[in-house]
């Protein structure tokens, strides 16, 4: 594949630092040359705007509506559309790396400029499906696929094209083991597709993604994944903001990726939530390098 590597160095989305150092920790851990080495052709974009960089000092935690850091957060994601926008345009992949979750919001309006049924696949313990009313934090990490699916504040949902990005019946859930009371509601309404960790242990991890790409394939042009590193179980992935026990395993995700891959429908990736600032030595962004190995061509033999 030809792949653009876009660093999404934002911790806007929550109140924690380090996560927006994430993108560089996932390049110190080999991204590029291991991605190169299972014959891609990669261009490393650099980070989204170094100019946005965190200011320690400042890091306001300012609110509007229940909604931490939303202006920042809006430029941020209007940015990285942009630039997802132009990869998709160029003929290209765009690997997005995290970064906070809230930067979804963007690469996901970039994607849909492309696509009138993009599919999205949620890889995650949360469902990041708050709005400012039902967010028990007023992170907006925990907020972007309420936001693509057109649930949330105006400026966010018509942010890089008006309302919603994705259509309900095109979203499913994998991994889910944390889910607020207003998320749980808005999935029943809703009739999301939804495995939760038990779910994919009582089913078996093949099964659910075959399941999953077969609900999506004939209604969906294209599928992006979002891929939370929270996801998999904290054994795997300790450098993360907000780890919940009883996680998935690496294994389940990398069939999970190489699945994905043999189907050949995903156009775009987030890699998100990686935190070397509470990370051990480096592990998280070693096991988030290894996750895109397996979607770009990694095989055990
Ligand atoms: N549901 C919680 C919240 O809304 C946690 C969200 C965590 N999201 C994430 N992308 N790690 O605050
Ligand atoms: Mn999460
Ligand atoms: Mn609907
Ligand atoms: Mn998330």
């Amino acid at each position: 594949k030809k792949i653009d590597i876009i660093g999404a160095n934002t911790a806007f989305g929550q109140p924690r630092l380090g996560v927006d150092l994430g993108p560089d920790a996932v390049r110190y851990a080999g991204l590029v040359s291991t991605l190169k080495g299972l014959n891609n052709e990669v261009e490393d974009k650099g980070n989204i705007s170094p100019d946005l960089k965190v200011d320690i000092e400042t890091h306001s935690q300012e609110k509007v509506e229940n909604l931490r850091n939303f202006n920042q957060v809006k430029e941020f994601s209007y940015a990285l559309a942009k630039q997802v926008d132009a990869s998709l345009e160029n003929g290209r992949f765009p690997l997005v790396i995290g970064g906070d979750h809230s930067l979804s919001i963007g690469s996901i309006a970039g994607v849909a400029k492309h696509y009138d049924n993009l599919g999205v696949i949620w890889y995650d313990a949360h469902g990041d499906l708050n709005d400012g009313a039902t967010s028990p934090s007023g992170n907006i990490h925990g907020m972007p696929l309420a936001v693509s699916l057109g649930l949330g504040h105006d400026e966010l949902v018509n942010l890089y094209g008006d309302g919603a990005k994705i259509k309900h019946e095109n979203v499913v859930l994998i991994g889910m083991r944390d889910l607020d009371d207003g998320e749980k509601e808005y999935i029943k309404e809703n009739n999301i597709k939804l495995y939760t960790a038990t779910d994919i242990r009582k089913l078996g991890i093949d099964t659910v993604i075959q399941e999953a790409i077969a609900y999506l394939e004939d209604k969906t042009d294209a599928i992006h994944i979002s891929l939370d590193v929270d996801a998999l179980d904290p054994i795997h992935t300790p450098g993360t903001g907000t780890p919940v026990t009883g996680g998935l395993s690496l294994v389940d995700t990398q069939v999970t990726m190489e699945t994905l891959n043999r189907n050949g429908k995903v156009v775009s990736m987030d890699l998100v939530e990686v935190n070397p600032l509470l990370d051990e030595k480096n592990r998280t962004a070693e096991v988030a390098v290894d996750i895109a190995a397996f979607m770009f061509g990694k095989k055990q033999i």
